[in-house]
């Protein structure tokens, strides 16, 4: 029963990586957009992906909500994007990288940004001026995560309780890689049980085993549809509340297969 299960499981995500690989391939190219900010900084900081507080402390504060075919039902959180307004006498040419925590439906924007990560688009001098505009002309294109003092890591959630139920949030996920799909297993074993997208970054089960628990994830990016082994786990007395480091960084994944991109040149 198990075997036929693992069987399923890699013959959903082979047919189902395929299915996703045309969006996903043109993920790196540039897109032509416009860019609010949130005025409020805690409008962000309750964001849809379920980062909470948390979201406030990455990257600087350089976050945005995303647009629903962005966010993509919270499969978009967490993925990194490089902004720059398109007004060279306001703007640097390198803008901002930002991490998309919560979504935004606004038809006007693809991006809502904070207030940090929008005022830095902006030149030396510039910052008032940006701001006064409020919205403005951008270019976007994504761009790995980069975390350098952080792996891969799993937050559980305090609505968890053991042995059975467990409830994980997803944290500083490198590259620039979207994952499918997440196992739970004791550690050492192979009764792997898949856990559910509940919303944003987090997932859960009802049928966590005892014990310390290893997982596996399954990510895409560009056309590959690929299992990642975390090098850790988490221990047989894990806390809800807690972050557990799992050792390892989801790389980006090559990205042969990009169809032509119209303007590839923005280094
Ligand atoms: C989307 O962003 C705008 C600011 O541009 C804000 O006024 C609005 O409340 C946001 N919508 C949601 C659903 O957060
Ligand atoms: C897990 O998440 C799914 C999807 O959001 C939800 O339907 C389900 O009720 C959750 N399970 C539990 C036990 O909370
Ligand atoms: C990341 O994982 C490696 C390998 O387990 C470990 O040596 C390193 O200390 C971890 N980095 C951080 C920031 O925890």
């Amino acid at each position: 029963m198990a075997s036929f299960q693992n069987f399923m499981f890699f013959f959903f995500f082979f047919f189902f990586s395929l299915l996703l690989s045309p969006s996903i391939a043109c993920e790196r190219c540039v897109h032509h957009t416009k860019a609010a900010y949130f005025s409020s900084s805690t409008a962000l900081s309750g964001g849809a992906c379920g980062y909470g507080d948390m979201a406030s402390s990455f990257n600087g504060g350089y976050i945005a909500a995303a647009t629903p075919e962005l966010y993509r039902d919270g499969m978009g959180c967490g993925g990194c994007f490089q902004i720059r307004c398109k007004n060279p006498n306001l703007c640097t040419s390198g803008g901002v990288k930002v991490i998309v925590t919560d979504i935004n439906k606004s038809t006007q924007t693809d991006f809502v940004l904070s207030l940090s990560a929008f005022t830095a688009m902006a030149k030396e001098g510039m910052t008032r001026d940006i701001k006064r505009l409020g919205i403005v002309d951008v270019e976007y294109k994504r761009v790995p995560c980069e975390y350098k003092n952080h792996n891969l890591s799993v937050r559980i959630e305090e609505i968890s309780w053991k042995p059975k139920y467990l409830v994980i949030k997803v944290l500083y996920q490198g590259g620039q890689t979207d994952i499918q799909a997440i196992d739970v297993a004791e550690a050492g074993g192979w009764n792997w049980r898949f856990m559910t997208r509940n919303y944003g970054a987090v997932w859960n089960t009802t049928h966590a085993p005892a014990g310390p628990l290893q997982f596996r994830m399954v990510v895409t990016g560009g056309y590959d549809g690929l299992m990642v082994w975390p090098e850790k786990g988490i221990p047989a007395e894990w806390k809800a509340g807690a972050v557990y480091d799992l050792g390892s960084q989801i790389r980006a994944v090559a990205q042969e297969a990009c169809s032509p991109c119209d303007a590839s040149d923005w280094q």
